[in-house]
This record gives C-alpha cells, structure tokens and sequence, in this order.
C-alpha cells in the first residue's frame, strides 16, 4: 500500500510537540508492515540541510503556486528518515518558511499553509505517484482532501486515492477570514452559511478537513467521544457529529528506538527494570546540575511541556503555593505563553531549594528529565494522547495525570486497580479539573512513594507496558483499507 503521509512537523527535522515525534515514527512502523510510505513536511529554515543530506530535486524544479495574487514559487528537498527507507519531501518556499518559528501568528498564516497543501499535491503529480491514501495531520494539512475533491478532481493520477484525517488537537483550527478562500483558489460557491468550508462567518482549515476526507481519526479513544461534546469539541463538536460514523480513536505508539532508559543516548547512566540503581544516579546527576540538593527520600517530580493552558498549568497555578509545601523537588523544562514562563520562574525565585527551571526547548533534557525524576505531572485540561506520560512509564516515572483523553487509556491509577484487589495500577489520577483534586493526587504520590515496595510495584507494572507502534501501525493500516474501500464503493 502506498501512504503519502503529510504533517506539519516531523521528528528529527523539526519539532514542537507530540505531533512531530508521530510523523517521526509511525511512517517507519507503517513501512515494517510493507507499506511504501512518502513524508512531506515544510522545509523550515530551522532544518540542518547538511546534518540530514537533503538533496534538491532537479526533476520537479520549480513549482509555480498562485497564493493572493502574487506568484510564489515552490521547490523540492528530498532525505532520508533515519532508521528507514521512508523518502521525506521538503516542500521550499523561503518567503512562507524561513521564519523564526514553525509557526507563527503572522497575518499570512493561512497562506502559508495553502503553500504546504499545494505544493505537496503538485509534487505528487511531478512525482507521478498515486498514494492509495493522503495521511493528513491537523488543520495545517486540512485543504488537501477539498483539494483532490475540487481543484484537482481532474487529475487521473488520483483516481483510486482516499484521505485521512487524523486530529491531533482541537484545539488549534486554522480559522481565518473568508478572504482566505481567494487565497486558497477555492471555489466561492462552496462557502455559504453552514457549509462544510464555512464556521460562524469564517473559513475553517479544520472543519473542511473533516466534512471533506473519506475517514477521521483520532488518537486516542477517550478522546475520539469527548471531542463529540462541548466541553472538548472546542465548537467542532456538531461538525464531527456530521461525520461520526467516519470518526475513530487510535492510540499514539511511541518510538522505543529513542525513548527506552536501556539505551537513551542522551542519558550519562542506562538502566532497565531488573537493576533500577541508574535511575538513581540520573536523578543525582540532573538535581547536582541543577544546584538542587539530592536526597533520594524526597521524590522529584518533572514537567517537560508546551506552556499552554491546554496542560492544565492554570490549576497548577491555583494549587501552587500548597504544592510547594509538601517535600518534593520540581524539575520543570518547557516554553510557551509568557504568563506560564513568569508563574515558573516566580516559583523558581521563591523556592530555589525546591524548585529547577529551564526555560526553553532542549530535547537532551526532556530524556534526561524523563529518566532522572521519581513522578511525571500532567494535570490536562484536555489532552488528545499525551506521549510524555507513556515516555515515563517506560523510565520508570510515576505518572500522576488528570483522567481524560489519552492519559485516560494510558495510566492506570493505583488505588482504582486496588479497590478492584489488584496491583496493577501504573501511575495517580484525578478526574474533576480543580486545584484541590490535583493536590491530594501529588500528596497520595508523594505518600506512595514512601513505600519503596509499593513505589517499585508501580514502578514496573509502567515499565512492562508496551506502546509500540505494532498495534496502533496494524490499526492504521485498517483504517486506509477502509478508507480505500470507501473510495471504490462511491
Ligand atoms: P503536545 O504534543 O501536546 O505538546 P505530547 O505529550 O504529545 O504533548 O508531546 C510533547 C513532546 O514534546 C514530547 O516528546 C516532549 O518531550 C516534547 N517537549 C515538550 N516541551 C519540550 C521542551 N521544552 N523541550 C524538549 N522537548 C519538549
Ligand atoms: C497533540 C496533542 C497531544 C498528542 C500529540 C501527538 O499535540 O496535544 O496530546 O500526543 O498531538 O498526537
């Protein structure tokens, strides 16, 4: 089966979150399983041309693409994915993709994207390669299943390919003016009240995307009903309702190539479930580099995260001060909204024997964090998968994370699996999204912890989980037969 996987962000190219490490990973399981597989991702300035080998594709040249009146001009990188014989495509474009960051909040936003949907398009048909099925990653990617519907309809070379749209987030929807339909050479007559293009007077990348691919997916299950409801669908909800005998929930697997504490590169100690003493030294390591004290009776809780309310750290914020009270040590990695970063670097001032920040984006450190803490907080406000949560569970690393979306069908809570008499658990939850709900989970932890037979029970039931892609890949792969089915039926 040949998948032309398109994203915004992949793994090791370029990356903000969980999106990048999933087009960094399931194109290599999808491979393993005998799938010819194709990524096509922006090629932004950020990304080391000489590190990864990208070669300029003489063939296709260049690509002339229409975008507000002007003229744009695309080109064609081509590497490697390491560890694979996955073909990455970099779509060029300098005027839309040499910027400081992947993404921006510029007045061209949409059109930077539109570039991305076309210019992967058209480099299919310089390609002349037909994918049984476009993988499409959220709303960045959203135009190309109108696209093959409408503006590309006459193209044979895509007769026989279905879509897939798979949501990461909803809540980032690529909701822009009308205006952006001109930009976009989408047909005016296909915007009107409650059309699949239209959303409260705007233009929608995310709800085109789900009225117009043949199937949608999720990647969890817990969150592929709650984007169902209000209080998740971030106003999508009445959309995917249209659509909901379309709509599945697929698990994210995690790559264990780069995230096993067995052979982490990035670790100064390896170590696995039958001797757990590295774990301990890279907890010295990371407080010593800190300049916190290291006593392993007081647990150290981590947080590698995007700042973003979407992880819930407006509860944290609430809980905050109680939270410094109790003993633990805080190791805190992660960037974002600058209320989040100023609320951390206030607790990092005010409780500097407590408390280590690194404000930024370091990824040798998130391994290290994963490896070096004793508990791995995600308190969501709302979370689609979550991987930093499935990371830890492989290190050994408590989880204690708010029962909704994938930290729901990932971690297991300890005192829920006891009720049952069983030892099963894996990590701490708590449903309600209130401070006081996250406070005594930590507490309950921090009590656990004490235990150190509970503590290292806990410790391997998460360490024996596994979240390979095997399944989820054999999971996907149904889905484009569906997909592919659906295509021949109509
Ligand atoms: P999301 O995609 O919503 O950000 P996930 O838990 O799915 O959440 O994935 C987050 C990914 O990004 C993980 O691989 C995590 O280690 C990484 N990450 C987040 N913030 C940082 C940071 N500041 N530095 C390094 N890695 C980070
Ligand atoms: C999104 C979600 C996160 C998920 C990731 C990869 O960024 O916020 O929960 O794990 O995508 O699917």
């Amino acid at each position: 089966m040949k998948i032309a996987f398109i994203c915004s962000e992949a793994v090791p190219f370029a990356k903000t979150g969980g999106l990048a490490d999933v087009a960094g990973s399931l194109p290599k399981a999808l491979e393993k399983y005998g799938c010819e597989v194709k990524l096509f991702i922006p090629k932004y300035y950020s990304i080391d041309e000489s590190r990864f080998g990208l070669h300029y594709n003489w063939e296709i040249g260049e690509i002339p693409i229409k975008i507000n009146n002007h003229t744009r001009f695309a080109h064609v990188y081509q590497a490697i994915l390491p560890g694979s014989t996955v073909e990455v495509n970099f779509i060029d474009c300098p005027h839309y993709f040499h910027r400081d960051q992947i993404y921006t909040d510029g007045f061209d936003e949409d059109e930077r994207f539109i570039l991305f949907c076309r210019g992967v398009i058209e480099t299919l048909q310089r390609l002349k390669w037909a994918p049984d099925v476009i993988h499409c990653n959220d709303w960045q990617t959203g135009l190309i299943p109108l696209y093959l519907k409408e503006n590309y309809a006459w193209d044979n070379l895509f007769k026989s390919t279905s879509t897939i749209f798979t949501i990461h987030n909803i809540g980032y929807q690529g909701r822009f003016s009308k205006n952006t339909i001109n930009n976009a050479a989408i047909s005016p007559r296909l915007f009107y009240p409650e059309s699949p293009i239209e959303y409260h007077g705007d233009f929608s990348f995310m709800k085109t995307a789900i009225m117009y691919s043949d199937i949608i997916n999720t990647v969890s299950n817990t969150y592929a009903k709650e984007i169902l409801t209000p209080e998740f669908g971030c106003g999508m909800e009445t959309v995917l309702q249209l659509r909901k005998k379309d709509l599945y929930g697929i698990i994210n697997g995690v790559d264990y190539s780069e995230w096993d504490p067995v052979n982490d590169k990035f670790l100064p100690h390896h170590y696995s479930l039958d001797d757990l003493s590295g774990k301990t030294k890279n907890k010295q390591f990371l407080l010593t580099n800190f300049g916190l004290k290291f006593d392993d009776a007081v647990p150290a809780i981590g947080i590698v995260s995007r700042m973003v309310s979407q992880k819930g750290f407006d509860l944290f914020e609430e809980a905050s001060e109680e939270l410094m009270k109790l003993n633990a040590q805080w190791i805190i990695l992660g960037s974002g909204e600058d209320r989040y970063e100023e609320m951390f670097r206030n607790l990092q001032q005010s409780y500097p024997d407590k408390v280590a920040l690194y404000i930024g984006f370091n990824n040798e450190l998130s391994h290290l964090v994963e490896a070096g803490t004793d508990m791995f907080l995600m308190p969501s406000l709302y979370e689609p998968c979550g991987l930093n949560q499935i990371y830890s569970l492989k290190y050994g690393t408590v989880p204690v994370v708010r029962k909704i979306g994938g930290l729901a069908d990932t971690v297991h809570d300890w005192f829920e699996c006891k009720q049952n008499s069983s030892e099963t658990g894996t990590g701490f939850t708590f449903f309600n999204y209130n401070s006081g709900a996250l406070l005594e989970t930590v507490k309950k932890a921090i009590a656990a912890y004490a235990d150190r037979t509970t503590w290292k029970t806990i410790q391997s039931n998460g360490m024996k989980e596994n979240f390979s892609w095997k399944a989820s890949a054999a999971k996907y792969l149904e889905l484009y037969n569906d997909a592919s089915k659906k295509k021949t039926i109509k």
